[in-house]
């Protein structure tokens, strides 16, 4: 398997910021019906951590995006599954990401989840890269801005490799085959 160049983001630093992202997110949700909706599969190690820095009660749930991409971040066709959302009518959902690239992977599980009702709808993604969005939205919450590399680790993957990394590391340009 191919090296990291660089760490990028300590797993230290990612616990500091969730525990700060899950002091805001009880604050603004207290007293309301939250359900953390993760993005699968790239979510679910934020998911795991952020769910223990809130604390107030919540529920869980998980929706999944594709996108047949090949290996990297190039446009591709998306294809989002909501089969194994739980319902979320009148509740407060708040949808998490790995990462906002372009932002057409939110944009359109926004426009998916939606549709169930739900009472309010928000976004949290750990990573928000500089410089590459298509989209008008941004996210509600985020961890950290990072420039325009390509990262893996802490759930992220490239070619579904690297996601059981404990820290956000950027790959040599030649393990992206560029
Ligand atoms: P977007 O729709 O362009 O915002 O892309 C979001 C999805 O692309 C993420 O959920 C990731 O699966 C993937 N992605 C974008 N950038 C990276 C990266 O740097 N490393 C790993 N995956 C990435
Ligand atoms: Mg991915």
């Amino acid at each position: 398997m191919s090296q990291i160049m660089y760490t990028l983001i300590t797993a230290s630093q990612i616990a500091q910021r969730i525990a700060e992202l899950g002091t805001s997110i009880s604050d603004a949700y207290r007293g309301r019906p939250l359900t953390v909706l993760g993005v699968l599969n790239g979510s679910v190690i934020f998911v795991a951590d952020l769910m223990r820095s809130i604390g107030i009660p919540h529920r869980v749930g998980f929706v999944q995006a594709s996108s047949y991409r090949g290996e990297t971040t190039s446009a591709g066709e998306l294809t989002v599954a909501t089969g194994l959302m739980p319902d979320i009518a009148g509740r407060d959902v708040l949808l998490v990401d790995d990462i906002f690239d372009t932002g057409r992977t939110v944009e359109r599980l926004l426009n998916e989840i939606h549709k169930a009702r739900p009472a309010s709808l928000k976004t949290a993604v750990l990573l928000w890269k500089d410089g590459r969005s298509q989209v008008a939205l941004t996210p509600d919450y985020h961890g950290f801005r990072i420039p325009n590399e390509f990262v893996v680790g802490y759930g992220l993957d490239y070619d579904d490799d690297y996601r059981h990394l404990p820290m956000i590391g950027v790959l040599e340009p030649h393990d992206l085959g560029q």
